[in-house]
């Protein structure tokens, strides 16, 4: 353990999306408020392990399982050492992980990493394991310590699980249904965040357009609502959101897009497929006229918006035809850039127990088909930002250690510039001048100040 620790050393491993990354920063918050406890960057210096889990694809449990062999030297090297096992296979698995793997400490599920400190307390008291994989109603948001900011950006939760149901998705059995925050906490929060500096906040949730936050008049706010709110909100310049559902995409959302301009220029809208006889398998609740209807009138409103999407090859009842409307709807929508994956049947959904007649061969050919489309469309929108003027919040030095600065511009991209390091943390302006696969690079804008004040020096301030 470092020296200059007072509370126990806690090391986290996540898996998955955002969500979870959230997640396991909240760990550490719980651990840092109740004991005292420091993130660290190595398992060996740790006095907590814990392992953030993710089952929406792949072989989760298995996966599991094998990391937590890796630990086992460390364990019997340092008997106190405690571990645990949290977020969805954990929920999902529950009890099972302890009778498989006696030398985890502790089981526990997304909604109940605020109990942390008290699992802590039974494994010590008792010296026995403890398993907390319950759906308790919303009361994670209440014991879980105010967020504090680390940078200019910073995720903020407005929700937890999803009641969608789509056929082939465990989060609603992992994660519990949705529920929302109440708005003046998520207000509260943003708040507490611009006054640390954050200039940028991405509200977080797997359904967020779903949200129906209680209000204190007890009316109830959606996220259209809840973005013009924040948009209000002293310091905050920038917001995003993630994920939202093609269903709920109200034309109330829309509007906002029109009206508030701290609204980013992107989207990440998840449409799954383009056939829709797949989509009502999936249980989507859409058509893919219906999501092409969105996105038009979208474009209305925000016509180079940068647009990405999430995409399943393979899913049952997807024959050759079904795939070739996914091919035809990611041509007519032009998504600047997309996640795809190959149908994985998770244990508990509708969908692994629907026939799949297709080999695994032709879904991967029907995936990298679409990749290699996917990747075009791509290189062609970064192609296209080549030559214009970017607004970037500037988040970090390069990790490539070149001296560059690094920030993400309106449209979520990357952007590379030399720049002196005290920029980081300010929005500037930067014009592209080249682009990579994942990332641009270009030139920071120097903006000379308007009137001849007391320094003659040029100053770099954002558009
Ligand atoms: N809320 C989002 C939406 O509206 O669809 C999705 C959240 S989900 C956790 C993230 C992505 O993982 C999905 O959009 C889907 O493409 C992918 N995914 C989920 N379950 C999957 C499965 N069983 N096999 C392959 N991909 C899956
Ligand atoms: Fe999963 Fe569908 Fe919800 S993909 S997170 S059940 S919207």
């Amino acid at each position: 353990m470092p020296e200059s620790v007072t509370g126990p050393s806690v090391f986290v491993q996540t898996w998955g999306c955002q969500m979870n990354e959230y997640d396991s920063a909240r760990m550490v918050d719980v651990l840092a408020k109740d004991r005292g406890a420091t993130r660290v960057t190595r398992p060996e210096d740790a006095d907590i392990i814990l392992l953030n889990t993710c089952s929406v694809r792949e072989k989760a449990a298995e996966k599991v399982f094998s990391q937590l062999g890796r630990w086992r030297d460390l364990k019997e090297e340092n008997p106190a050492l405690v571990i645990g096992v949290g977020g969805c296979v954990a929920s999902q698995e529950g009890h099972a992980i302890r009778e498989r793997e006696p030398l985890v400490d502790m089981v526990f599920g997304p909604q109940t990493l605020h109990r942390l400190p008290q699992m802590l307390d039974n494994v010590a008291d008792n010296g026995a394991g403890t398993v907390d994989v319950a759906f308790p109603e919303i009361d994670k948001f209440d014991h879980v310590p105010p967020a504090s900011a680390e940078g200019a950006t910073a995720f903020v939760s407005i929700m937890e699980g999803c009641s969608k149901y789509c056929s082939f998705c465990v989060v609603p059995y992992t994660r519990g249904e949705e529920i929302s925050r109440p708005f003046d906490d998520v207000i509260l929060e943003v708040v507490e965040l611009a006054d640390q500096g954050v200039k940028e906040v991405t509200l977080l949730g797997q359904n967020v357009n779903g949200y129906r936050g209680p209000m204190h008049d007890g009316s109830v706010c959606d996220l259209a609502m809840l973005v013009e709110h924040v948009a209000e909100i002293e310091g905050i310049e920038r917001i995003r959101f993630t994920t939202s559902h093609p269903l709920e995409f109200s034309d109330a959302l829309i509007d906002a897009y029109a009206r508030v301009p701290e609204l980013a220029n992107d989207l990440h809208l998840p449409v799954q497929s383009g056939s829709d006889d797949v989509l009502a398998a999936m249980n989507r609740g859409y058509t893919a006229a219906h999501f092409r209807e969105r996105i038009a009138r979208l474009r209305e409103v925000r016509p180079d918006i940068s647009l990405s999407t999430d995409l399943i090859v393979g899913h049952p009842g997807e024959g050759e035809e079904e795939f070739e409307a996914t091919m035809d709807l990611v041509e007519a929508v032009g998504f600047d850039s997309a996640f795809s994956f190959v149908y994985s049947s998770r244990p508990g959904t509708p969908a692994a127990d629907m026939a799949d007649n297709e080999s695994r061969e032709v879904k991967r050919q029907r995936l990298s088909r679409l990749q290699a489309r996917i990747a075009e469309f791509n290189q062609a929108y970064m192609r296209s930002v080549v030559g214009t003027r970017q607004r970037v919040l500037v988040e970090r030095e390069s990790k490539r250690g070149d001296g560059q600065l690094a920030g993400r511009a309106d449209c979520n991209r990357w952007v590379n510039f030399d720049a002196h390091p005290r920029l980081i943390g300010q929005f500037v302006d930067v014009d592209v001048t080249e682009a990579l696969d994942n990332s641009l690079r270009g030139q920071l804008v120097i903006h000379e100040p308007a009137e001849v004040g007391p320094s003659t020096e040029a100053e770099a301030v954002g558009g």
